[in-house]
């Protein structure tokens, strides 16, 4: 038999503590710790399959042909797997996502997390969840965080042995939502992995990540203690600082439309009137509004009444990155 396939599911996921900047950027080892929860209804299947008799490797998303960046990026993880494996085999790649590509939610976590699962699998090896999460961060920093089940603490490390996300909570833990407020479908000019080497050349990076350990443990805190609104406060800071580095960088990176703001201000309106919410947002213009599943349906009718918001998803806390059938 000469040829090995494995097929994997897993979820994005949304970082309440976030990664922005590395160490080592080849390595992908960041600056600072972060803490994210996988996103459940939103998912990516990867089907790797290897065989003696490809020539090359190829990558289909959605069922079609990937070839340029794309691909590049998918065969510099492949030697990585393949280096691991001691194996000089081709793969092809097929993978999908339940979310449109280009909606500009981010999928390269979901992504490189699904590839990590199914390419280690089919190449004949069995990773623990540990060596998982640091390989799937080498694809892109925050799959690491995808590969453990619900809440997730991304522990920053010192070199690729130690930088690995972990669970922190399971996913019934508490019952938050993650509702998406879509307003752009744009590509994003500058991508992730251009803006955590432009990190440094903010004057605000280095006060950002100074303070990050006192995020971190309010939020884990706030997580473990299922208390929202010390969570919803710092969650905002957070989203807001790293924006703040971002704006400052040189070339500065300016994601945010005015409808975002415009969202980030009304949800600040509705927490000030009781309803337990919040928001952060990624390297883009859609607003994370994070809320209970008590109130996701509130939040839900109410969004449409701010004019432009294109999309809407919602995701409750998800599970881990997994083995599925074909
Ligand atoms: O994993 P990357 O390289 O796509 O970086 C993710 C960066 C942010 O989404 C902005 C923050 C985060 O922690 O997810």
């Amino acid at each position: 038999m000469t040829t090995d396939t494995a097929s994997a599911i897993a979820h994005p996921n949304i970082a309440l503590i976030k990664y922005w900047g590395n160490k080592d950027q080849k390595l992908r080892i960041p600056v600072n710790g972060s803490i994210s929860f996988n996103l459940d209804s939103l998912f990516t299947k990867t089907k790797v399959t290897f065989d003696f008799s490809f020539q090359s490797d190829s990558l289909s998303i959605n069922e079609q042909e990937i070839s340029g960046p794309g691909l590049d990026r998918v065969v510099s993880f492949l030697d990585i797997v393949r280096g691991l494996a001691e194996k000089q085999l081709f793969a092809r790649v097929e993978s999908e996502n339940n979310f449109p590509v280009g909606t500009g939610i981010a999928s390269s976590a979901s992504a490189f997390a699904a590839l990590s699962l199914s390419a280690s699998k089919a190449i004949g090896l069995s990773l623990t969840e540990k060596e998982l999460s640091r390989l799937a961060r080498r694809g892109s920093g925050s799959a690491c965080r995808s590969i453990p089940e619900g809440f997730v603490e991304w522990f920053p490390g010192e070199s690729d042995s130690n930088s690995y996300a972990q669970s922190i909570a399971t996913p019934n833990h508490w019952n938050l939502v993650d509702i998406i407020a879509v307003v752009s479908i744009e590509h994003k000019k500058v991508g992730s992995t251009t803006g955590h080497e432009l990190a440094n050349s903010s004057p605000l990076q280095n006060a950002r990540v100074r303070d990050t350990d006192h995020r971190l443990q309010i939020v884990r805190k706030a997580i473990l203690e299922q208390d929202f609104l010390k969570m919803a406060e710092m969650v905002e800071m957070d989203s807001n600082i790293m924006h703040a580095v971002m704006m400052t960088s040189n070339p500065p990176l300016m994601y945010w439309e005015s409808i975002s703001i415009t969202i980030m201000k009304t949800v600040k309106e509705w927490r000030a009137a009781g309803i337990p919410v919040c928001y952060t947002l990624d390297a883009g213009p859609n607003v994370h509004v994070i809320t209970t599943k008590g109130y996701s349906d509130k939040i839900i009718s109410m969004l449409p009444e701010i004019k432009g918001i294109k999309t809407i998803y919602k995701a409750s806390v998800g599970g881990k990155t997994r083995l599925v059938e074909d």
